[in-house]
C-alpha cells in the first residue's frame, strides 16, 4: 500500500516537472500547423534598403531627422547604407528561400515610388525595384506580405501636414496605395496599410523620439507638440486614410487581383499585477488604449468608450461621412506581438503617468514581488514570455468576431558590443522563437484563428532610435563588409520548416558559461 502510494507520488511528480517543462523545450513540429500557413522572415524599407539618394528617391522623414537630429540616435547613425539591400535584394531572397519561408513581409518606400507625393509624379525606378523584388520572391514560392507604411514618408509631405497631423495626409496615403496596387497588385495577395499605428503615433508625438519629434510636459520637452492631442489627432487621421486605402482596394483592384488587405498593431498582453478589481481593469485598459483604439474603430466605426470617458474631447469624433468610410472592412488583423507586461492601476494610487502606458492611467512594470514575468533581452521592457501569444490572439479573435490574425512580427534583441561568436550562437533567440512557434501551435489546437507567424527580423538593421547598437537578425550582419552570416537561430527555423538537422545549443551554452 505504501510503495504504491510512494509510486504514485513519484508519478504525480513527474507529471507535474512534465508539465512544467517549458512546452518550448519538447520541440514543435511544421506539421502541427496547417499546410496553408504562412511562415516568414520581416523587413522595413528604411531598415535595410540604404541607397537613399538612388535612382529618383527623394528625401524621407527618417532621412532628415537622422541628418539633423543624430543625437536622438543612439549611435548617431542613419540608414543611408544599412544593410545595402536594395543592390543585393537578389542575395537576400536566395537567403530567404534557404531558410524555407513561404512567405517575406517588406514595406515599400514611400519616397521611392512617390518622391514629393501626390504632385510629384511616379518614380519609374522604384516601381521597377519592387517588381524585381516581388517576381524573384515568386519565382522562388513565396508570397510577397507587403506593408505600404512602416515609419518612413516623404520629407516633403512630413513638411506640409506635420506628418499625420494634417487631414491632407489622407489624400496623399490613398493616392500612394492606389498607386501601389495598381503596380503590384496582379502580384500581391497580402497588403497591409500601416505597421503599428498604435506605437508610431506615440513615439513621434507624444514621447517626441520619432521624426516630427513633437511633445510636451510629462512626457518630455520638445520644441513643439502637444502630447494630450496630437498623438489621437495623428491617429484619427491615419484610421482615415487605412479605411480610404481600403476602400481604393475594395472597389478597384480586389475582384481582380483577389488579395486581401489589413493592418498591422503592435501588442503586448496585459497581464493585471496583482488580482485586485483594480489592476484586472488596469490591463483592460492598457489593451483599450493600445490596440482598441485603431482596431474598434476600422471594426465597429467608433472609439472604445474606455478611451472616450478618460480623453473626452481630446479625442477626436468620427463624422456621419467618415463612419460611411469605416464601412469598408479589413480582411485580416496583424500583430506585431514580442511580449507581455505587468499592469497596476494609477486611478486609484499615484504613479508615474509619463510612460508609454500613462495616458491610460495604467503603469506597466516587468516584475511582481522581485520576480520578472519572463527572460530579459536587450531592449528594456521586452520580456520573453511565449505563452502569452495564445490569450493575445484569443482575445482579437473575440473581440473581432473572429477575423484571421497574423503574426507579422515576434523577435529577439541582443547587445551588438558583445563577442561576434556569442552574436551568432544565439541559443536565447533559437529558444525565444522555438517558444513562441510552439505556444502559437498550441493556440492553433485550441482554435485559434491564424494564418502565419514572421520572424522579426531577416537582417540586422537601422533598429530606429537605437541605430545599430541592437540586432534582432536571424543573420548577423557585418556592416563593414556586408556579410550576412546564419545565426543558430535562423538554423533551427530552416531545420523547423525543412526537416533539414537541427543545430546542437549544448556546445554554445558550455561556451558562454565558460566566459
Ligand atoms: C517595428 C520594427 C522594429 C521592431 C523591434 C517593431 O516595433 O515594427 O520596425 O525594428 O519592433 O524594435
Amino acid at each position: 500500500m505504501a510503495a504504491a502510494r510512494s509510486i504514485a507520488a513519484v508519478a504525480t511528480a513527474l507529471a507535474v516537472v512534465v508539465a512544467a517543462l517549458a512546452p518550448a523545450a519538447r520541440g514543435v513540429d511544421r506539421s502541427e500547423f496547417p499546410p496553408g500557413f504562412l511562415f516568414g522572415a520581416a523587413t522595413s524599407a528604411y531598415q535595410i534598403e540604404g541607397a537613399y539618394l538612388e535612382d529618383g528617391k527623394g528625401l524621407n522623414n527618417w532621412d532628415v531627422f537622422t541628418h539633423t537630429h543624430s543625437g536622438g540616435i543612439k549611435d548617431g547613425r542613419n540608414g543611408d547604407v544599412a544593410d545595402d539591400h536594395y543592390h543585393r535584394y537578389m542575395g537576400d531572397v536566395e537567403i530567404l528561400q534557404s531558410l524555407g519561408v513561404n512567405a517575406y513581409r517588406f514595406s515599400i518606400s514611400w519616397a521611392r515610388i512617390l518622391p514629393r507625393g501626390r504632385l510629384g509624379g511616379v518614380n519609374p525606378d522604384g516601381i521597377a525595384f519592387y517588381n524585381r523584388l516581388i517576381d524573384a520572391l515568386l519565382q522562388k514560392g513565396m508570397q510577397p506580405f507587403v506593408t505600404l507604411h512602416h515609419f518612413d514618408m516623404p520629407h516633403e509631405l512630413e513638411v506640409r501636414y506635420v506628418g499625420w497631423l494634417g487631414d491632407g495626409i489622407r489624400e496623399e496615403f490613398e493616392h500612394f496605395a492606389d498607386v501601389c496596387f495598381g503596380a503590384f497588385g496582379d502580384r500581391v495577395r497580402f497588403w497591409t496599410t500601416f505597421n503599428e499605428p498604435n506605437l508610431f503615433t506615440k513615439f513621434q508625438y507624444m514621447l517626441g523620439t520619432y521624426p516630427p519629434n513633437h511633445c510636451s510636459a510629462p512626457f518630455g520637452s520638445c520644441n513643439s507638440g502637444n502630447s494630450h492631442l496630437e498623438p489621437y489627432a495623428a491617429a484619427h487621421n491615419i484610421i482615415m486614410s487605412h479605411a480610404a486605402a481600403v476602400r481604393a482596394y475594395k472597389e478597384k483592384y480586389q475582384a481582380k487581383q483577389g488579395g486581401s488587405i489589413g493592418i498591422v498593431i503592435a501588442m503586448k498582453w496585459y497581464e493585471p499585477l496583482t488580482n485586485t478589481t483594480e489592476d484586472i481593469l488596469a490591463a483592460r485598459r492598457a489593451e483599450s488604449f493600445e490596440l482598441e483604439w485603431f482596431l474598434d474603430p476600422i471594426f465597429f466605426g467608433d472609439y472604445p468608450t474606455q478611451m472616450r470617458e478618460i480623453l473626452k474631447s481630446n479625442l477626436p469624433t468620427f463624422t456621419s461621412e467618415e463612419k460611411k468610410l469605416l464601412q469598408y472592412k479589413s480582411d485580416f488583423i496583424g500583430l506585431n506581438h514580442y511580449t507581455a507586461i505587468y499592469t497596476k492601476d494609477c486611478i486609484h494610487s499615484p504613479c508615474d503617468l509619463s510612460t508609454y502606458e500613462g495616458n491610460a492611467l495604467v503603469f506597466a512594470t516587468g516584475e511582481r514581488d522581485g520576480v520578472k514575468i519572463g527572460g530579459d533581452t536587450a531592449l528594456v521592457g521586452f520580456y520573453v514570455v511565449p505563452e502569452a501569444v495564445e490569450p493575445a490572439i484569443m482575445y482579437v479573435n473575440q473581440r473581432y468576431k473572429d477575423t484571421p490574425v497574423y503574426i507579422t512580427e515576434n523577435g529577439y534583441s541582443q547587445w551588438s558590443d558583445v563577442s561576434r561568436e556569442e552574436l551568432i550562437n544565439d541559443v536565447e533567440r533559437l529558444n525565444y522563437l522555438r517558444g513562441y512557434v510552439t505556444y502559437l501551435s498550441k493556440a492553433i489546437r485550441n482554435g485559434a484563428n491564424v494564418g502565419g507567424y514572421f520572424v522579426w527580423t531577416l537582417l540586422d538593421n537601422f533598429e530606429w532610435t537605437f541605430g545599430y547598437s541592437v540586432r534582432f537578425g536571424l543573420y548577423h550582419v557585418d556592416f563593414d563588409t556586408q556579410e550576412r552570416t546564419p545565426r543558430m537561430s535562423a538554423r533551427w527555423y530552416r531545420s523547423f520548416l525543412t526537416g533539414s538537422a537541427a543545430p546542437t545549443t549544448d556546445g554554445a551554452q558550455e561556451r558562454r558559461a565558460e566566459s
